[in-house]
């Protein structure tokens, strides 16, 4: 709770123009303004989104000042792959209540950008390259800040998929991509979770800025999805602060010093804007400090230890398990030699505005060592700045792994290599710890690689090593998660929500991404990550949704069944068929054989993690919404659900379905008027003119075939062709032809009667 919160005006009534302008930016970096005489309290709002990064002293959102210590949680790449909300929603939780500690209204974060392409410097930051994972991970993460009274910022919306020219790059997308995969993990996040603000992005959208595109924050956000919150514009995002407040966003930030407050005053003055458009972002600033203000006080001190041992659960949850062949887990009196820098010095968040200060620190060398009954060896390997003399460490590391039972090598992407501002221009790992895996697994081949990366990397070791650990970036408590799971003390149990492909020229978006002269062209469309590489039947590394555990998992029979709203109901009984107790996250897709418009072989529209004892069975219910079966259909402007018999897969992963069956879904009856400009397919389609026109159809054939039995015969052979290249010939233009015999006014007759009783 503020300290000078005073009760909030209802409305601006009483400020005067320029206060209400200034309202609407903030007043420092991270701070809303106070308007005293009116008793308006400033509110802070800082990152996000995986920890609280409050700072002291310097601003900036580069995240290069000392900020207050938080607890650092695993990054989304990591806390994506438990596909388990509940979990998200205790993060949230715990978040919240250290924004709360630290008298923060808004936690800027989640960030549900989808990851378009391995390349991007930020998706560390990001869920996924699925919009159902980004959406449900977004909404719990959104559930649990705002249960503690603290507020979350949605972020950032939208077609924010790379940092190269990010703050001026238009992302070139199509309506379907856009709306399917781009919006509707935002949307789900907005629709179940009412964040109190959201977060605009940098770049611009097929050429408008996020930031002042009306369309973006007003009729897609506010009016189609129901917003009532808060837009906020990322820091710095704003180009023409009137333009913005016009098209919906309500908050510049940070400070421009005045400079823009003075703007929207001579705007308004000029009438060049309705100064209905600034009491309307004024009363939404408002609506946000009396939230905050609101927020029942908690009382400090951070309880470092309980989220401590929070992260380091989150983190073993994070953690997924690539391959396998029984080297794992570890006995806990085996000579284990820990190679690889990463073990000592962990590499456990990206850099950028999301770097936390930890309130400390686990290494993996530590946790392993405390965990262990036996030898623990640790050598370098190699230095995380590439500096050092290589082949002597190498050396080292040689003689420490022929001497061990097994070798834990740690591998990853040094920190300078992914960030926020920039992107990778290739996905490789560097030579210099390939070349040091190569000689180690020589000397040992029982070598178990542990991975430390924001983003995928490819794997050209992985038929030559017997285990692969994908450790992501794991957060303060990742070193203690990692020995965790080595030693079998947490069965790992997280799931790909990235494709790991063979090369980088595999990648949807190869040859798309970055872009070139302000633009990058989305050029991928709909298949996006696994739609990709299923539809082009493309080999991967490790597939969608892949991720092993140290037991196993029976998947019985599958069953659905609609429910009252249209939504599918699918159960399916999952028996854990090893001997430890596991999690496996039960994954759903949909598909529509013989579909109207372009689909990917597989689409995920829902998943649970399920824990299970040995031997026990549970059966497990997921809930595929009807809202997700829709696609958005460019001509009717709208979503529309196609009917027809969809395939529902459940599977352990998008390339191992376990059960599959189909369900009949009613269609949306969506008729679009016709037009003279609707072609001869689409009248034959339409329940009034279809029976018309094929009835006039048949008799001109006869009329033409002079009514023989043979002629008509011949006729119909050669019909399927001619009717299908009828099938697209705009009616309109059919009278134009000579000899036609239908005139032009009774088309337009037969379209008007049409219309009106269709
Ligand atoms: C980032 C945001 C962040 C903001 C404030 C921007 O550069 O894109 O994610 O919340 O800075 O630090």
């Amino acid at each position: 709770m503020t300290d000078n919160a005073t009760a909030v005006n209802e409305t601006p009534a009483g400020l005067t123009l320029e206060e209400k302008a200034s309202l609407t930016s903030g007043a420092d970096f991270w701070t809303t303004k106070a308007i005293e005489r009116v008793g308006v309290p400033s509110i802070m709002m800082t990152d996000g989104p995986h920890g609280l990064r409050k700072q002291r002293g310097g601003n900036d959102h580069l995240g290069i000042a000392d900020s207050v210590p938080a607890t650092c949680f695993p990054p989304a790449a990591g806390l994506g792959s438990s596909f388990d909300p509940e979990l998200a929603r205790r993060v949230g939780e715990a978040l919240g209540v250290e924004s709360a500690i630290g008298d923060v209204a808004v936690l800027l974060g989640p960030g549900v950008n989808i990851k378009r392409s391995p390349l991007c410097g930020r998706n560390f930051e990001y869920f996924s390259e699925d919009p159902i994972v980004s959406g449900v991970m977004g909404a719990a993460l959104v559930r649990g800040i705002q249960s503690t009274g603290a507020g979350a910022s949605l972020k950032h919306f939208a077609a924010n998929n790379q940092e190269t020219d990010r703050m001026r790059v238009s992302s070139d997308v199509d309506p379907r991509p856009l709306r399917e995969i781009y919006l509707r993990g935002f949307q789900r996040v907005v629709e179940d979770a009412r964040p109190w603000t959201v977060m605009c992005a940098y770049n611009r959208i097929n050429g408008v800025y996020a930031s002042e595109n009306p369309w973006l924050l007003t009729r897609v956000l506010r009016e189609e999805w129901g917003f009532t919150g808060l837009v906020v514009s990322d820091w710095g995002a704003v180009a023409d602060r009137v333009a913005s407040l016009k098209a919906g966003l309500d908050l510049e930030m940070p400070s421009s010093g005045g400079r823009t407050d003075a703007q929207v005053v001579a705007a308004v003055r000029d009438g060049s804007l309705d100064e209905d458009a600034l009491d309307t972002a004024v009363a939404r600033v408002l609506d946000l400090v009396r939230k905050a203000q609101a927020r029942p006080a908690v009382a400090g001190p951070l309880d470092v230890e309980a989220h401590h041992a929070l992260a380091r659960e989150a983190a073993g949850r994070s953690i997924v398990l690539l391959k396998n062949d029984g080297v794992l887990p570890l006995a806990r009196d085996t000579r284990v030699a820990v190679i690889g820098a990463f073990a000592a010095r962990p590499r456990y968040q990206g850099a950028g505005s999301s770097l936390i200060n930890p309130t400390r620190l686990d290494t993996a060398i530590d946790e392993i060592r405390a965990l262990s009954a036996g030898e623990v060896t640790y050598t370098a390997g190699f230095t995380l700045d590439g500096t050092g003399d290589a082949a002597a460490l190498r050396d080292e590391a040689v003689a420490a792994a022929s001497s061990a039972e097994v070798a834990v090598v740690f591998l990853g992407l040094p920190a300078a290599e992914e960030s926020e501002g920039y992107d990778r221009d290739h996905i490789d790992l560097p030579a210099a710890q390939l070349r040091l895996l190569d000689a180690v697994v020589a000397a040992n081949p029982r070598t178990v690689v542990v991975l430390s990366n924001g983003g995928v990397v490819a794997l050209p070791f992985r038929d030559r090593v017997p285990a692969i650990v994908e450790g992501w970036l794991l957060g303060q408590a990742g070193g203690g998660a990692t020995a965790d799971v080595l030693f079998g003390v947490v069965n790992p149990s997280g799931k790909l929500t990235e494709t790991i492909p063979l090369r980088l020229a595999d990648t949807p978006s190869y040859g798309n991404f970055p872009g070139e002269s302000g633009h990058v062209r989305y050029g991928e469309g709909l298949l996006v990550g696994y739609r990709w590489y299923d539809a082009r039947s493309i080999e991967v590394a490790y597939p969608f949704g892949h991720g092993l555990s140290y037991t196993t998992f029976r998947y019985g029979d599958a069953s659905v069944s609609v429910r009252a709203g249209g939504d599918v109901a699918v159960t399916v009984p999952v028996t854990n068929t090893g001997q430890v107790t596991g999690r496996e996250v039960v994954q759903v897709y949909t598909s529509l054989p013989g579909s109207a418009v372009q689909r990917a072989p597989r689409e995920l529209k829902a998943f649970a993690s399920v824990a299970l004892e040995p031997g026990e069975t549970a059966v497990a219910e997921l809930v595929v919404r009807r809202a997700d079966l829709a696609y958005w259909d460019v001509s009717a402007d709208r979503w529309v659900v196609e009917g027809g018999e969809y395939v529902v897969e459940v599977a352990a992963s998008s390339r191992d379905v376990r059960s599959a069956v189909t369900v009949a879904v009613t269609g949306d009856d969506v008729r679009l008027p016709l037009t003279m400009d609707s072609s001869i397919g689409e009248l034959l389609a339409h329940p009034v003119a279809g029976p018309i026109v094929r009835q006039a159809m048949s008799g001109m054939a006869d009329d033409m075939m002079g009514g023989t039995d043979a002629a008509g015969a011949s006729m119909m052979a050669h019909d399927e062709g001619l009717r299908r290249m009828l099938d697209s010939f705009p009616i309109g233009r059919l009278t134009a032809f000579p000899g036609v015999p239908v005139s032009r006014e009774q088309i337009e007759g037969l379209i008007a009667m049409a219309n009106a009783q269709g």
